[in-house]
C-alpha cells in the first residue's frame, strides 16, 4: 500500500530534529494558524482534591471541592487534580521511564514499531500518527501508544523491556487512574443530575479500551513554525494527562479563541473531558480545544491515558439532559466509528464531534 505511496511513512521526528536546522515544509503550518505567542491565564485553573470528593452516596463529598470542579470545567473543560494518591517519588519514576523508553536506541523503539510489515499504519506502537493525505501538515512529535485495560487486550509483545521498570510502572499507574476515573466519572454525573454510575456504565470499562499515549516532542528549530499537536479535542470519555515537570507545551483555547498556557503545577494531574462527555451532556460540559507548542531548548514528553467506550455501544445526549428549553444538540453514532473518525479528522486538523453536532 504504502509503497507507491512512501509520504504515508513520515520520519520518526526525533531523528530529523537532530539534522535540521529548519523543519521541513510538510511540518511547516500555514502562516494563518500559526502558533501565535499564548497568554498566561488570567486566573489560575482549580485545583481539585480529589480526595475530597467521594463516589458513594455516603455523603462525605465535599461541596467546595464539587463546586471547584464544576468551575474548572465550565471555564476550560479540565481541572489540575491533587489527592490522587500517587507518591511524589511514583510520579518522577513515571516521568523517568517515559523519558527512558525515548533514549533507548532507535533500533530498540523500533521494535515496538506501529507499522505492520514495515507499512500498514496500526495505533498501538511506536511512530508517527497517522498520515491520510500527502498535503496534511504534520506534527512535530513522536509517540508510543498502548492499550493498557482490559487486560485481555494489551498486546504483551508491544510492552518494551526497557526501561527496566517499565511496565511495572505503567501497570500500576493504569489501576491508579482507574481509581481516579471511576471517581471522576461519579462526580460529574452528580454534578448534571444524572445517577453517578451513568457515565461507567455507557463506558462499560470491561469492553472499553483505554489507550496509553506516550508523546515526545523533540527541540525544534522553528518552534513558531510548528506544532507538536495540532489544535484538536479528544475523543474520549475523559483524560488523564501527565506532563512534562519542566517544558511546558499544553496550551488550552477558551470560547473566544484566545490561547492560553496550561501551568506546570508539580505533582499534578491534569484531566480533561473528552468529546463522549460534551455529547452525553448535551454540550453542558465542553470538550477543550488544546494544542501543544514546541520548544527551542529542550525536548519535552507527556503521557496521556484516553478513556474511551465500548465500541459496540451507542453514543448519544443523555435523554435527561434533553428537553424543549434544551433542545438535543447532537446526534447518534457508534462509538467504534466514532473513534475511528476521531484519527481521520485528528489527522484533517478537523473534528470529529462536527460531525454529529445538530
Ligand atoms: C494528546 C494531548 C497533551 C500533551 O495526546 O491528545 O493533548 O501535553 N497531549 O502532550
Ligand atoms: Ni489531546
Amino acid at each position: 500500500m504504502a509503497d507507491d505511496q512512501p509520504w504515508k511513512i513520515p520520519p520518526i521526528v526525533q531523528e530529523l530534529a537532530a539534522g535540521v536546522q529548519t523543519p521541513p515544509s510538510r511540518y511547516v503550518v500555514r502562516e494563518e494558524n500559526r502558533p501565535d505567542a499564548a497568554v498566561a491565564m488570567p486566573e489560575p485553573i482549580p485545583i481539585v482534591d480529589l480526595s475530597r470528593l467521594s463516589a458513594a452516596s455516603d455523603g462525605h463529598g465535599s461541596d467546595d471541592e464539587i463546586a471547584k470542579l464544576r468551575s474548572a470545567l465550565q471555564s476550560w473543560g479540565l481541572f489540575l487534580a491533587v489527592g490522587h494518591g500517587m507518591e511524589p517519588s511514583f510520579l518522577a519514576e513515571l516521568m523517568e521511564v517515559t523519558r527512558g523508553f525515548y533514549n533507548l536506541p532507535m533500533e530498540e523503539k523500533q521494535k515496538y514499531s506501529n507499522l505492520v510489515n514495515g507499512k500498514e499504519f496500526r495505533v498501538e506502537g511506536y511512530g508517527n500518527d497517522m498520515v491520510v493525505s500527502e498535503n496534511q501538515t504534520l506534527d512535530w512529535c513522536d509517540r508510543f501508544y498502548l492499550i493498557v485495560e482490559p487486560e485481555s487486550r494489551r498486546v504483551h509483545s508491544l510492552w518494551p523491556p526497557q526501561p527496566p521498570s517499565f511496565c511495572d510502572v505503567l501497570r500500576e499507574y493504569t489501576a491508579k487512574c482507574r481509581e481516579i476515573v471511576n471517581l471522576v466519572l461519579a462526580n460529574l454525573a452528580k454534578l448534571l443530575g444524572l445517577h453517578e454510575g451513568y457515565f461507567l456504565d455507557k463506558m462499560a470499562p470491561e469492553e472499553a479500551a483505554t489507550y496509553a499515549r506516550f508523546s515526545y516532542y523533540p527541540r525544534c528549530p522553528k518552534p513558531d513554525q510548528v506544532y507538536g499537536l495540532k489544535p484538536h479535542s479528544d475523543g474520549s470519555i475523559i483524560t488523564v494527562v501527565f506532563v512534562d515537570d519542566t517544558v511546558s507545551g499544553l496550551q488550552v483555547r477558551d470560547d473566544a479563541g484566545v490561547w492560553y498556557d496550561v501551568p506546570i503545577v508539580p505533582n499534578t494531574l491534569i484531566i480533561n473531558v473528552g468529546d463522549a462527555i460534551e455529547i452525553m451532556s448535551n454540550g453542558l460540559l465542553k470538550s477543550p480545544v488544546h494544542r501543544v507548542v514546541t520548544n527551542f531548548e529542550r525536548e519535552r514528553v507527556s503521557l496521556a491515558m484516553f478513556y474511551t467506550m465500548d465500541p459496540e455501544k451507542e453514543i448519544e445526549p443523555a435523554p435527561e439532559l434533553v428537553d424543549e428549553e434544551r433542545p438535543r444538540r447532537y446526534g447518534k453514532m457508534k462509538t467504534g466509528d466514532y473513534i475511528a473518525e476521531i484519527f481521520e479528522t485528528l489527522a484533517r486538523g478537523t473534528r470529529a464531534i462536527d460531525t454529529v453536532k445538530i
